[in-house]
């Protein structure tokens, strides 16, 4: 079988829009959208039309593109505070994934050298730059998937946490990058699927991506995930993540930290899958990763034909939480796999 990859994410006609898969209405609807609006384009992060780290990262340089496009000063100074402006803006849509960060400011600097040519020069090399962050994105991608590929087993029964696959990245993903690589190249892979709640990113996107690729899969609710390890089912965990800490140290979906917590009792290998772009050397430990709360509702009734609880219960709903790097395996990194210790091995890799 062979997988055939999708971009989900692209510029529109003439790069004066951006177009993207509403990941909201997975499975039940395949809808594309596109826009050349900044609120829109906010809403689309913030609301999860486009999610996962680098995914946001790769959504954010074409957003930059598109608006900064449309700029109609022929003042630079104006133009740059406006770009400064608009990618504060995009910046401030959510707060954990790094690589929405590291991509503004990719575009920023790159937008701000090329203003010494002129306008005209500094549009041009943002719709550039916009396309050479998905392109080296495809890339560490497939790169991830060749070296995760090296650790796993033909019949090995695999789980996954959220969703990094195509969706949240391009083309192969990185979670799920070995299983589709794998697949292409002949291997049976046995997928068990946590739904991930509250926004079940691994019911409806994970499961969606793997059994359109014919791979066997599996769904499982979050809380059977000790069971299946239990029962002898589950070789080895796969999950991507938004932010690494310069002590390895990972953010990524709710309940992250717990299936690393199960995996560890019950000696399974739990690797973290992820691009250069994810590694923030800045950010010390995992206890200065800023975790983004989201609406209760999300909770109480999103996602139920009814509500499931009473309107005014109190909720928590953290979007992430942090796994101590002592639970983390290895990175499966697009520059090698890195084992512990990861503080000084990390740094090694992505400086
Ligand atoms: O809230 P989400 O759906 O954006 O959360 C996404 C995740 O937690 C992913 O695992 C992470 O961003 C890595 S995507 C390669």
């Amino acid at each position: 079988m062979e997988y055939l990859p999708t971009d989900y994410i692209r510029f529109g006609d003439n790069k004066k829009t951006v177009v993207f898969l509403d990941q909201t209405l997975l499975p039940n609807r395949v809808e594309w959208k596109e826009t050349a609006n900044r609120t829109e384009m906010y809403e689309a992060i913030r609301a999860l039309k486009v999610r996962g780290a680098p995914a946001i990262g790769i959504f954010a340089g074409y957003c930059m593109a598109v608006l900064s496009g449309a700029y109609q000063t022929q003042n630079v100074h104006e133009a740059m505070t406006l770009f400064k402006t608009d990618a504060a803006y995009l910046n401030s849509s959510r707060p954990t994934a790094v690589n929405l960060s590291w991509a503004l400011k990719r575009m920023e600097k790159v937008f701000a050298g090329a203003l010494r040519q002129g306008l005209d020069a500094a549009k041009a090399r943002a719709a550039e730059e916009a396309e050479r962050i998905h392109e080296e994105d495809i890339a560490m991608c497939r790169s991830i998937a060749e070296y995760g590929l090296t650790l796993l087993h033909d019949g090995d029964g695999l789980l996954t946490h959220c969703n990094a696959g195509p969706l949240a990245t391009s083309r192969y993903g990185t979670q799920l990058g070995p299983v589709l690589l794998g697949t292409e190249r002949g291997l049976t892979f046995h997928m068990y699927v946590d739904e991930t709640r509250p926004l079940l990113q691994g019911a409806r996107l994970t499961s969606w991506e793997l059994y359109n690729a014919g791979i066997d899969t599996t769904l499982i609710c979050d809380n059977m995930a000790g069971l299946c390890m239990k029962e002898g089912k589950i070789q080895a965990v796969l999950v991507g993540t938004d932010r690494v800490a310069a002590n390895g140290d990972t953010a990524n979906k709710i309940g992250t930290s717990s299936v690393a917590v199960l995996a560890n009792y019950y000696h399974i290998p739990f690797y973290v899958l992820c691009p250069a772009s994810t590694f923030d050397g800045a950010t010390a430990t995992g206890e200065d990763i800023v975790i983004e709360e989201r609406n209760p509702d999300e909770i109480r009734e999103m996602h139920y034909r009814e509500p499931m609880a009473p309107k005014g219960v109190k909720c928590y709903n953290p979007a992430f939480d942090v796994t101590d790097h002592s639970l983390i395996t290895a990175f499966i990194t697009d520059r090698g796999i890195v084992r512990p210790p990861f503080d000084t091995n990390l740094r090694h890799y992505f400086s």
